[in-house]
């Protein structure tokens, strides 16, 4: 009889049950850790997958937040130029009737423009360069037009994309909106 057999039979009988519970307690044990594993690793995937879900409508609020409205086209007069806070940028309606949303920064070194009623032009009050009302350069030292935001005109009314201010080196009529332009939406 080997030296543990006989401990076990001389032992005290709570000795003895303690000696066979020793096993069911490690693995009860390691169940539960296995349990609490998982849970965390279940948690973990909960908070991955909320935290995509919130990034997502974010990216979709602040896109929604860049499209400036301003209005119906014919609140907007042929050869007028409006200042539009909220978008940090100047509406100008062309004498053709084109819209263009025009930068309030000075290509130069980024002072801000104001324009200029009396003499219908976009003025910058650190060096003196000046633009024309679609944002071309008239005075240096500016080295070439001012940057414009994309215009859209969806069933007669005007929104402007400001996430990205494009920068250009003359006018082309294409960075004006029109009505009658394919793009633009439909004549109301
Ligand atoms: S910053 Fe506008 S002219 Fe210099």
């Amino acid at each position: 009889m080997t030296k543990e057999k006989m401990v076990e039979q001389h032992a005290p009988p709570h000795v003895a049950n303690e000696t066979i519970a020793q096993p069911s307690r490690r693995r009860f044990l390691n169940r539960l850790w296995a349990i609490l594993g998982l849970a965390a690793v279940a948690e973990f995937c909960w908070l991955a997958v909320s935290f995509l879900d919130f990034r997502k409508e974010r990216n979709q609020h602040d896109k929604t937040q860049r499209i400036i409205t301003v209005g119906a086209v014919d609140h907007y007069k042929p050869a007028t130029v409006t200042a539009i806070p909220q978008g940090a940028f100047y509406l100008s309606c062309l004498s053709d009737g084109s819209f263009m949303a025009l930068s309030q920064t000075c290509t130069h070194l980024g002072c801000s423009i104001h324009w200029d009623e009396e003499k219908q032009q976009f003025a910058c009050p650190c060096h003196g360069s000046t633009f024309n009302p679609a944002g071309e350069l008239i005075t240096s030292p500016a080295p070439r037009p001012l940057d414009y935001y994309p215009v859209r005109i969806e069933d007669g009314i005007i929104k402007v994309d400001i996430s990205t201010a494009l920068r250009r080196e003359r006018f082309e009529s294409e960075q004006a909106a029109r009505l009658d332009h394919p793009m633009d939406g439909k004549r109301s």
